[in-house]
Order: structure tokens, then sequence, then C-alpha cells
């Protein structure tokens, strides 16, 4: 469910005419529909609310503080895996107190900087961050909360870049030595051990993987317990997938109908981190055709949107429609590339996508852009990034402007 909708022939985001928001703030332009985030964090949170969960918005997904400001006035925390995170989740007025950090390589500046900031736990990744907390608590006078992420070896079922709950797996620590690491955790004087998290991977479309690790979870928490291990919490990370093309992702109420039963009995306060889920569907870069290229073989739409701006297709091969904003009657589909201007072959952001016939200054709608995409943006071939704005009903708002040639060599000396 989203709010980008065509009125008559005409696409909106809202009750805003998106050739208007081209016309006013140029291309490529990042559009977020207020509306659409709110209600998937709403969904997400109702689907857990007999359990009182706290969700922390996942800030990589999309860490605009216009968007952080809105999410945190409706009540969200957020997950955070940096320094740069923590400091735009803070400015978003959100409650230190609802905020948990992951990331397998924080740093003691990073460590200080939250502990100082009062944040609700770190999640753990590593003996050796474990120790460097505990150290760096000490040197504060301070004890921490903490909880320790699990890696329960399950296979997510998405794309290797994102599958994150395996044994060979970066993230985590071994579900079969994570007891001695509690046990570990148990003797250090600055440490207070709080919970159990875990995070398996991203765009999760079924339940199953989730299931097989939040039963693992659950498992090793009653292990926990039987060796006098106190848990308050259980976080069960981030994740569920979403609809860019023709898949069927479990809604937030199955996810939770399929989990609540495994942790019936135990009287621990949930925390997930839903990223995509919220923003993903929420917002979409809108881009004008430069040329219509007409090759021996194929048939380029060249558009001002490039790699740099949104790497998904690039990366993972990801699959977002692509659709155009003005809707022509009459005219034949015809089978096209639709690609940036940057020098590499990568450079697309479709293949093999039938539209109608289409003419230099149209504008395309890439859609389900709203998670990974500004974020992972970049200034390759010397491209300033492009602008943001959220609309909400009939309203929008420039929520980051565009660079400018100047920003690109700002900080060289
Ligand atoms: N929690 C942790 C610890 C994470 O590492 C992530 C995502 C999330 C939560 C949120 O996951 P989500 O609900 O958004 O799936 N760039 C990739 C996705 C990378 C995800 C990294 N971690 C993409 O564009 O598909």
């Amino acid at each position: 469910m989203d709010y980008f909708n065509y009125k008559k022939k005409t696409l909106f985001a809202e009750d805003v005419d998106i050739n208007e928001l081209a016309s006013k703030y140029g291309t490529p332009l990042y559009v977020y529909s207020k509306r659409t985030f709110l209600e998937h964090f709403r969904k997400i949170k109702s689907a857990f609310s007999d359990m009182d969960a706290l969700i922390c918005y996942s800030i990589k997904a999309n860490s605009n503080g216009a968007i952080l400001k809105e999410m945190a006035k409706e009540g969200s925390g957020f997950d955070i895996v940096s320094g740069g995170e923590l400091y735009r989740a803070l400015r978003s007025g959100v409650d230190p107190k609802k905020i948990v950090y992951a990331g397998v390589g924080k740093t003691a500046e990073e460590i200080k900087y939250a502990i100082k900031s009062g944040i609700l736990m770190f999640n753990i990744e590593s003996q050796e961050e474990l120790h460097s907390i505990n150290n760096v608590a000490k040197s504060m006078k301070r004890k921490v909360d903490v909880a320790i992420r699990i890696n329960p070896d399950v296979d997510a079922l998405t794309h290797a870049y994102v599958n994150t709950g395996k044994k060979e797996s970066k993230f985590g620590i071994d579900i079969n030595l994570a007891m001695g690491i509690y046990k570990s955790a148990q003797k250090l004087k600055h440490i207070n051990i709080k919970g159990v998290d875990m995070h398996i991977g991203s765009q999760i479309t079924t339940p199953i993987p989730y299931l097989n690790a939040v039963g693992k979870m659950a498992q090793f928490v009653s292990q926990l317990l039987c060796q006098g291990v106190g848990i308050e919490y259980l976080n069960i990370g981030g994740g569920l997938g979403i609809i860019y093309n023709e898949e069927k992702p479990a809604t937030a109420d199955i996810f939770a109908k399929a989990i609540k039963p495994h942790l019936a009995g135990f009287n621990l306060k949930l925390i997930l981190e839903p990223g995509r889920f919220i923003i993903g569907n929420a917002g979409a870069l809108i881009t004008r055709i430069t040329y219509n290229k007409k090759g021996r073989l194929k048939n380029f739409l060249i558009v001002d949107a490039g790699m740099n701006d949104l790497i998904r297709p690039a990366l993972y091969s990801s699959y977002h429609k692509i659709i155009p904003v003005n809707i022509k009657n009459g005219s034949k589909l015809e089978v096209c590339d639709i690609v940036g201007p940057i020098c590499e072959s990568a450079d697309f952001l479709g293949k093999d996508r039938h539209l109608p016939q289409m003419d230099n200054g149209e504008l395309l709608c890439v859609r389900s852009a709203g998670a990974y995409g500004m974020a992972m943006a970049s200034n390759y071939n010397s491209r300033p990034r492009a602008a943001e704005v959220m609309v909400d009903g009939g309203r929008h708002y420039l929520i980051r402007e565009r660079e400018t040639y100047e920003d690109l060599v700002s900080r060289e000396k």
C-alpha cells in the first residue's frame, strides 16, 4: 500500500502532481510520501501491540532528518550503526532510551559518544567488542546495558549480500559460542546484560527463516535463564520484505502471528528494527529522459539519474518498477533499457522494460526507492546528489537541497 497513484493520466504523490515537483525542484528528485511511511510504521506497531514492542526504525535505510523527525514524533525508536547515525538520531529529538546500537566495528570513540548520550543498549557483535565497551565504560565510571547479537545460522533466503544470519557471516556471535560470551559478560563490572539480539537479513518475504531463527533464540533464552542469566529484552532485528515487483511478502500481521507463539511464556520486551518495510515503498526517484537512443540491438532511455543516485540495480540486480509520470494514449510499447549517464555498464535502473514510446524531456518514476536509495547515493562521476522532497497531503517540502558543484569540492584542499 502506498500513495503514488495515477489521477486520470498523471502520477501523483498523495495529492501532489509529480510534474509540479519536477518543475519546481528539478530532477533527479527523491519524493517521499509521509502518509505511506507513517502507515507502514503503524501497521508494524499494531501487529505487535499486545506485546508492547519497541519499534526501532533502522536509520540506515533512509536517514533524512525530516523523516527521522516525523518517525520520532510518531513514537518510533531508532536502530543505529555508527556515530553519524547516532548524531542524526539525537538531532531528531528521539528519546535516547529508544536507541539501540548494532554494527561489527564500533570504535572506542563511537562507544564513548553512545554511552554519553544515554542510549538504551548496545548490540554486541564480538567478544572483542564486549571488552572494548567494558573498558570505555570503566574509563567513564559507568555501567552500560547490552544485548548480544546471536548468529543463529539460518539462511534468510534472500540476496547473498544481505543474508546476515548464516554461520559464515561476519555478523553476531555463533549461537554455539554465545553462552560462553554471556558468562564472561556477567563477570565484567561495567556491563549490564539486558538482552538477546538477532538480525538475519533483509528483504525477507517468507516468515519461515524468521521462525527458525526466533525458535532457536527462544531455546537459547531458556538456556540462559536456566543458567541464571537474566534477560529483559529480545530484539528480533529488521528484514521484513516489501513488494518491488511480483513478490508476495508476508504482512506484518502474518509475521507477528507466526512469531508470537515462540515467545509466549517468556516475559520479554520485544524490539524490532524495520527499515525497508517502513520507508521502501514510501519513496520514488523521479528522473527525466535526456536521450532516447536507438541502438542496433537495444533501445536505451538515457535518463538524468544514475547508479550514483540509486545503486541497488547495479549492486544487487534489484528490480524497481519504472513507470511514466504522464500516460499517453495510443503509443506502442517499446522494449528498452533505462540507463544513467555514468561511465559504467552497471549504470542501469532497469533492463528490457516495456514502456510506451517516450520522448526526450519526459519524466519517469522509479518506484520503491525510499529505502537504500538516497542513503547509498554517492558523488561518483562528480555528480551532485539529488534533492529530496516530502509530500504531506497536498503540501510538499524540500527536505534536502540538491548539491551544487561547489559542494563537490568544498572539503578539498
Ligand atoms: N537491523 C540491522 C542490524 C541491520 O543491519 C539492518 C539492515 C536492519 C535492521 C534493517 O533491515 P531492513 O528492515 O531494512 O531489511 N542495502 C541493502 C540492504 C542492506 C540492509 C543492511 N542491514 C538493499 O538495498 O537491499
